[in-house]
């Protein structure tokens, strides 16, 4: 599908993946529909996709843990929107009895219900455009992620919401892809939400990981061809492919590793 015209709405565009994804989407021609809090973190995003070519871009502060800021970003939007990328997020770092109980609400309001919230409001616009919803989940949403439960909870739940709505949304026309990204260099890891006495060395570069434009080529190629799924990374194969055979002693090594990286 050819993206130029199309309305792409994009959540968390104030930084990383989701501003990368803006400007990808500006060099391609899309109009664009932003959200995120950070107000002037956004209208900068927004001038540069117009400068990269993007016909309009459209901003508004908005947290996807609250209905009243979902409903008027999508308000703002239109009534027909073609492509919703629901990306906002945040990570979460420490042990799950050690991590403060609105920490964990947080994570889980943002990640995934913040995600329904989305696909909720924009529904009768994705409806009418016959759009595409794109859900930025997770390799943690498909193997275990020790001292980050929360974090790969949330995202676990996503790909189980992805694989069970699919056929629901794709009867009314709406195609729904999960793409799920192992480690990204943004500032992300910096952001998570840390247990208290753990977060260690947030700025320590995620063996395997890759660079945000490598990611967002892949987002756009999934803008393009409406895949179901997408697993853009090689060390997120070998996880899952691990998990399948030994899920315990994959996760038992895998929090090895992370304690020793904190
Ligand atoms: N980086 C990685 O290694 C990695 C790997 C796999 C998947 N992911 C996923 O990729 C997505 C983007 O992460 P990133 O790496 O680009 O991290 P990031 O740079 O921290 O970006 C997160 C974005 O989400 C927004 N956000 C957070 N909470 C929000 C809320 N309540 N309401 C609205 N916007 C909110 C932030 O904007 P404001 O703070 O301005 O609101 C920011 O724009 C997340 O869903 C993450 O789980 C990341």
């Amino acid at each position: 599908m050819k993206l130029a015209g199309k309305l792409v709405a994009i959540t968390g565009a104030s930084s990383g993946i989701g501003k990368a994804a803006a400007l990808a989407f500006a060099r391609e021609g899309a109009r664009l529909a932003l959200c995120a809090r950070s107000e002037g973190a956004l209208r900068e995003v927004a001038e540069i996709a117009k400068a990269l070519g993007a016909p309009s871009a459209i901003w508004r502060a908005c947290d996807v843990t609250r209905d009243e800021d979902v409903r008027a970003f999508a308000a703002a939007c239109g009534p027909q929107v073609d492509v919703l990328v629901a990306n906002a997020g945040v990570g979460q770092y420490g042990e799950f009895l050690d991590t403060p109980m609105e920490d964990v609400e947080r994570v889980l309001e943002t990640n995934l219900t913040g995600v329904l919230r989305c696909a909720h409001a924009f529904g009768p616009a994705l409806v009418a455009a016959q759009g595409h919803v794109l859900v930025v989940g997770s390799q943690a949403g498909k193997t275990p992620v020790p001292l980050s439960s929360v974090y790969a909870a949330s995202k676990w739940a996503l790909t189980g919401w992805t694989r069970s709505a699919r056929p629901e949304l794709e009867s009314r026309g709406v195609a729904l892809t999960l793409f799920s990204p192992g480690g990204v260099d943004t500032a992300f890891r910096e952001r998570r939400l840390a247990a208290p006495g753990t977060g260690g060395d947030a700025r320590a570069r995620v063996p395997g990981s890759q660079s945000v434009d490598r990611v967002v080529a892949a987002l756009v190629d999934a803008a393009r061809r409406r895949p179901r799924e997408v697993d853009p990374s090689l060390v997120g194969a070998v996880g899952r492919a691990a998990n399948a055979l030994a899920p315990h002693a994959a996760a038992r090594a895998m929090l090895k590793a992370r304690a020793r990286r904190r």
